[in-house]
């Protein structure tokens, strides 16, 4: 008798702690707050860490499901089974995800534009789609908006949303990683970091002078750990550091970062009155490699989505939604989808950590460009 009187206070205490888990388990899985009100316009620019479907818009270039199959049931041309780390934080902040520039069929550009396309580099310059060219096209983008809007127009961004508007950044990964395949050595690829990140500050100065002042800037992740790079690259294990990476292919990837670093807080003080963050990317990624079976993911180095089989599942010319490809049947077990890009699951996992601010310099959450 005496034990049931014991019995509301468990079900009490059940329900709390089931109440706790599904808290837990909702902020873990689920990124997206509901706070903001009045989300940025957001403008991106990069790679295909970030292309929501340009490199299909702007070259035809087929990609094909499996990339898609998890959150949008379909190939919409982002290289992955689902959504993006953009697309996490456009969702954070109660913002639709963003329309590719040059996706002509059925886009809305009122909540900003996309400019990133897969592939895209930094140098050479004037090369699609170069860094400057994306912002070249911005430029036109904003151009044509305005006029458009002062014609009468309500279905762009007009003079202060793009004055108020958020630009992102997340590039440099391709240059690195094609210096590398170009067989420079590591020496040379680290000569060359400097003028890679000249250009970000050429574009940064040329959004600020057309009146930009928020500025999100990614770093770029650990590049010796993709396993397209471990796959190709020629190594000895003594290449390999502690988690199975490339050790010289990250270590190149942390200089980039460093100079990205040192370059953002110079124009932190010569642009006054400009908000600039960068988000350490790279040590987000890299403790999800590390860290992996924490995380429940069961092999950190191998692709989802390719051929071969372990140790890294990736064969060139078999690559994933071309030809013969294998893919497996949990892409949620799996950090990397096809050798270069990053599942839905980690890409989750990877926007929850932005959104914790533990990452960002300085201490600034993504929802700080509500207004
Ligand atoms: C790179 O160097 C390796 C060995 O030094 C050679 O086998 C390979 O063909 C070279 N690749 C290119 C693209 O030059
Ligand atoms: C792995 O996790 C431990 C414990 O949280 C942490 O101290 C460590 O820094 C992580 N490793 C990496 C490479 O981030």
């Amino acid at each position: 008798m005496a034990c049931l009187s014991f019995l509301p206070h468990i079900l009490q205490a059940s329900a709390y702690i089931i109440l706790f888990i599904s808290f837990i388990l909702s902020s873990f899985s689920n990124p997206v707050q509901s706070q903001c009100k009045n989300p940025p316009v957001i403008f991106n620019f990069g790679d295909s860490n970030s292309d929501t479907g340009g490199l299909v818009a702007g070259l035809g270039y087929p990609i094909n499901l499996p990339n898609g199959r998890t959150f949008f049931r379909r190939s919409t041309g982002r290289l992955s089974d689902g959504r993006l780390i953009l697309d996490f934080l456009c969702q954070s902040v109660n913002t639709r995800f963003l329309s590719p520039y040059l996706d002509s069929v059925g886009s809305s550009f009122l909540n900003g534009a996309n400019f990133a396309i897969a592939g895209s580099r930094l140098l050479p310059k004037y090369e699609p789609f170069a860094l400057n060219i994306q912002v070249l096209q911005f430029l036109h983008f904003k151009g044509r908006s305005i006029e458009l809007v002062s014609a009468g127009s309500g279905n762009l961004v007009g003079d202060e949303g793009f004055r108020n508007a958020l630009f992102m950044i997340d590039i440099g990964q391709n240059d690195l990683a094609d210096s590398f395949a170009k067989n420079l050595s590591y020496t040379e690829v680290v000569k060359m970091i400097p003028s890679f990140v000249t250009e970000i500050r050429n574009a940064i100065q040329v959004i600020y002078s057309q009146g930009g002042r928020k500025f999100w800037v990614h770093n770029t992740g650990p590049l010796g750990c993709l396993p397209q790079k471990l796959t190709l690259a020629q190594k000895v294990s003594s290449d390999l550091d502690p988690h199975g990476c490339l050790a010289n292919y990250n270590s190149a990837a942390k200089l980039f970062n460093e100079g990205l670093q040192h370059l953002l807080q110079e124009l932190r003080s010569e642009m006054k009155d400009a908000t600039i963050v960068y988000v350490d990317i790279y040590a987000i990624k890299y403790d999800l490699i590390a860290n992996s079976s924490s995380y429940g993911f069961s092999n950190p180095l191998m692709a989802c989505c390719g051929y071969g089989g372990p140790p890294y599942n990736y064969r060139k010319g078999v690559t994933c939604g071309q030809h013969d490809y294998q893919v497996c049947s949990e892409g949620s077990e799996f950090i990397s989808w096809d050798g270069v890009h990053y599942t839905e699951t980690a890409n989750r996992v990877i926007a929850s950590k932005i959104l914790s601010m533990d990452y960002s310099t300085p201490r600034i959450g993504f929802d700080f460009f509500c207004h």
